[in-house]
């Protein structure tokens, strides 16, 4: 699982012709013709369907076939729900397998027709397109509408597009997908850290960057369960760029990263929240993109004494998503301002822990220049590193002064002075109602 794209379009075309002659074999079938006659493909499993080896290739089809185990009748719904959006043709065929007038498109009685002919298989089919099912509750195909065989399935657009190659469509968030994107104009080097953290994010963006060959190459994941997920938790104060390298530690390696919102778990819609989560972590494993999950306390802190049936519901939302984060076979990064509250059974799942501390005199220096665009007019008698010697600051408490500072300076018409650093970092201190040093 790595950021590069595969290329989708000889392992669709393969797909789709092992689609096109299932097809033309079911049509057959329910037309009285040479009935039985087997699907002349190999390894029948009494359905007549072809086996998933024979339509994976190196694409993304076969990526979400593999990362989430799925059956040849679930992946042939799959294919056939996203036929469809590559040639319109489908469609036709599609209502040649129903004599329910005004079918559009592949239904969910064509889809069971089209992956069972045993009264057994099509009753597992029936189950396979309940919305408890994975297909529909992991989000792989949508019934529209939901309750009813006889609407019409489809890949969902964000799945079409990625299982066509084409990138990503950020997500927005969502209570059927609580993340959204972590998208972000920082560069590693713009973090700025004490050496003993420094060294740790470098290992981490290291370590990251050769996933792939320690685990596929190397064989770990054929030696070991789920030797490819990888757990790290940032902690330390507010504001001391823990979510800031994360969202560098993706870009740096060229994947993406999104944010999981985690005040879905107190929904009270039971089951509900497991299914969006579901959604999440599986579309997380097939891109191979970095969740992020800041706050992490509040989820991962020990489990609260249970009080009343809405607690107990959290409770079990949280059993779920631990028991998630640990199988996932991919990068899950856990933010928090409170170690101490990290419930210690959870930190032994844990690999990498990196502390992020408040920033020294050094550091701090290193931030005022940092955090300053270089378009930034500034009064070159400025003391930055008088600045940091006074000033016991946060990275984002020195952003946020600096920027204060910017629009006192925009709206004076002049170069951002030391005054105008002082009056943002006055701000500061009132924010974080501490008094500020003389
Ligand atoms: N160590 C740092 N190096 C460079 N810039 C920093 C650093 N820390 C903070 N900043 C600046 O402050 C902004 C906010 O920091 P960030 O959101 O990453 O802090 P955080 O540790 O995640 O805080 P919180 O615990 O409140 O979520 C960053 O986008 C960056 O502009
Ligand atoms: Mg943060």
């Amino acid at each position: 699982m790595t950021g590069t794209v595969p290329t989708p379009v000889a392992e669709l075309r393969t797909a789709l012709e092992i689609l096109d002659a299932l097809l033309t074999v079911r049509i057959e079938e329910r037309r009285g013709g040479p009935s039985g006659r087997p699907l002349s493909l190999d390894d029948d499993d009494g359905e007549g369907l072809p086996s998933v080896d024979r339509f994976t290739g190196s694409g993304p089809l076969a990526t979400l076939i593999h990362s989430t185990g799925l059956t040849p009748a679930e992946a042939l719904t799959v294919l056939a729900a996203l036929a469809p959006a590559i040639d319109e043709r489908f469609a036709v065929r599609y209502g040649e397998l129903t004599d329910r007038p005004g079918a559009v498109g592949l239904t969910g009685e064509i889809a069971r027709t089209l992956v069972a002919r045993s009264f057994r298989g099509r009753l597992d089919a029936t189950l396979m397109l309940a919305p408890s099912g994975r297909l529909r509750s992991s989000g792989l195909v949508d019934l529209d509408p939901p309750d009813d065989l006889s609407g019409t399935l489809r890949t969902p657009a964000a799945l079409t597009a990625w299982l066509l190659g084409l990138p990503p469509e950020p997500p927005v968030a969502t209570a059927a997908f609580p993340a959204h994107p972590l998208a972000t104009v920082h560069s590693l080097d713009d973090v700025i850290l004490p050496a003993a953290a420094r060294r740790r994010v470098d290992a981490l963006a290291g370590r990251i960057a050769h996933r792939s060959t320690v685990v596929a190459d190397w064989g770990f994941a054929a030696h070991h369960d789920n030797a490819s997920g990888l757990i790290a938790l940032f902690h330390g104060p507010p504001g001391t760029g823990k979510t800031m390298t994360a969202a560098a530690l993706a870009a740096h390696a060229g994947l993406p990263a999104y944010i999981v919102d985690l005040s879905a778990l107190v929904s009270k819609y039971i089951g509900e929240t497991e299914k969006a989560l579901a959604r999440v972590f599986d579309r997380a494993a097939r891109e191979g993109s970095i969740l992020v999950f800041d706050e992490a306390d509040a989820v991962f802190g020990a489990r609260t004494e249970i009080a009343d049936a809405h607690d107990r519901y959290a409770n079990q939302e949280v059993s779920y998503l631990l028991g998630r984060i640990e199988a996932h076979p991919g990068i899950a990064i856990l933010t928090t301002n409170l170690l101490a509250n990290i419930d210690t059974a959870f930190q032994r799942r844990i690999h990498v822990m990196i502390e992020f501390p408040e920033p020294g005199a050094g550091e701090r220096e290193r931030l005022w220049t940092a955090v300053a665009p270089p378009e930034l007019p500034v009064d070159p008698a400025i003391d930055h590193a008088e600045l940091a010697r006074r000033y016991r600051l946060t990275g984002a408490q020195i952003r946020d002064a600096t920027l204060d500072a910017a629009y006192l300076a925009a709206a004076d018409g002049r170069v951002v002075t030391t005054g105008h650093l002082v009056a943002g970092i006055h701000r500061q201190y009132e924010k974080s109602a501490r008094t500020v040093p003389q």
